[in-house]
């Protein structure tokens, strides 16, 4: 049975369905919500040959498409474009759909694209990674990178509709599978425990769709309360301060979005119990190490600092660090750069 959430936003409401094999019933959804006269279907080359005729086939309308390059390396302005002109090349007009089929490469990029192509057509996200149905496809960040950092430009943009088939799953390679478990025991960390121990059977896998619920659930509760990151949803950053330093010290390359995170909520458990709370980190670690996740900070200290510091324009003076006391309670602690550099160089 799909169970369905919705998420109301600036841009109207966003209507979330998880449920397995919902991508071979997709079309029929999506007519449900949406009237255009054609649509233009992003993917990328690992995910085209996977799912894209699956979906394709399912329209009696006129479907385009565009497949861009798998990897973050193409997270960028000019694949956008290379959008726009096939959006336009086939005709693409605001009553039209767009649908973004893949991983969250491919969701912020298509969400951007959607977000201002014409100054705005409906999206529909499909997406086909475990950190994409978990996080990105849910909340409408969307945006690319740009040589000087991740996620630099972009706009909060809802997609109408979020179809979550966990069926999908089943191709991904296990590393990938890791990086949406990191985001996964995020959520576990953030707001509800019993994700943890969810993930911390022998066959979570057996589980996924009840935990892609529960973490979905927990998203949209907080971007209901806060859309536009001022304030509630930097929760959801819970490991990614120094998880994104350490990504950017890596070149993208050494370490996935996935891992980075992973990395980062040991780094921040760790620093939370030097400031006095209870000592979080051995639990996690036994929990990441489970799910085939690092858990090392492999970069020095004071490099880690330096990369955090080049995101300040983000922060201001003191940096908005999120720190868990116990399983399931998040607070947004800001910290004065002093005091969390020589926390860093501690770790
Ligand atoms: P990704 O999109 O690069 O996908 C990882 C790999 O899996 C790619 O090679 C892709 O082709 C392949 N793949 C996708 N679906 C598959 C399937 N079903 N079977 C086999 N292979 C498949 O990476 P990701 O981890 O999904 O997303 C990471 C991106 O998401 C980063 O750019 C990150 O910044 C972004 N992100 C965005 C948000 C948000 O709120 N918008 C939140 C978290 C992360
Ligand atoms: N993944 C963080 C957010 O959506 O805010």
């Amino acid at each position: 049975m799909a169970q369905t959430f919705s998420l109301s936003g600036a841009n109207g409401v966003s209507d979330i369905h998880i449920g397995t094999g919902l991508l071979r019933n997709a079309a029929s959804l999506i007519l449900d919500t949406f009237s255009p006269s054609r649509v233009h279907i992003v993917t990328d080359t690992t995910v085209a040959p996977l799912y894209l005729d699956t979906l394709k086939a399912q329209f009696s309308l006129p479907v385009s498409e565009t497949l861009i390059p798998a990897g973050e390396e193409h997270k960028r302005l000019s694949t956008v474009e290379s959008i726009y002109h096939d959006l336009l090349k086939n005709g693409m007009t605001r009553k039209d759909l767009i649908i973004a089929l893949g991983g969250g490469v491919v969701g912020d990029i298509t969400g951007f694209a959607a977000a201002t192509f014409l100054r705005g057509v409906s999206l529909c996200q499909i997406p086909t990674t475990l950190l994409a149905q978990v996080d990105s496809s849910v909340g409408g960040k969307t945006g690319v990178d740009l040589p000087e950092g991740k996620n630099l430009v972009g706009a909060f943009y809802q997609p109408r509709l979020v179809l979550i088939d966990p069926s999908v799953l089943s191709t991904l390679p296990d590393a990938t599978f890791a990086d949406g478990m990191a985001e996964v025991v995020k959520y576990g960390y953030i707001a509800n425990k019993e994700i943890l121990s969810l993930s911390a059977k022998t066959d979570y896998r057996q589980h996924i769709e009840q935990i892609i619920c529960e973490c979905v659930k927990i998203k949209r509760d907080v971007v209901a309360i806060d859309e536009h990151d001022t304030g509630l949803r930097m929760i959801l950053n819970f490991g990614h301060t120094i998880g994104h330093a350490a990504e950017k010290l890596g070149n993208y390359v050494d370490l996935t979005h996935g891992q980075a995170v992973a990395i980062g909520m040991v780094c921040a458990t760790k620093l939370a119990a030097e400031r006095g709370g209870e000592d979080l980190s051995t639990p996690l670690i036994a929990l990441l190490t489970h799910l085939g996740l690092p858990t090392v900070l492999s970069y020095d200290r004071e490099a880690i600092f330096e990369a955090l510091l080049s995101d300040k324009k983000k922060f201001g003076g003191t940096i908005n660090f999120i720190l868990v006391r116990e399983p399931g309670r998040a607070e947004i602690t800001p910290l004065p750069a002093e005091e969390l550099h020589e926390l860093i160089l501690k770790l």
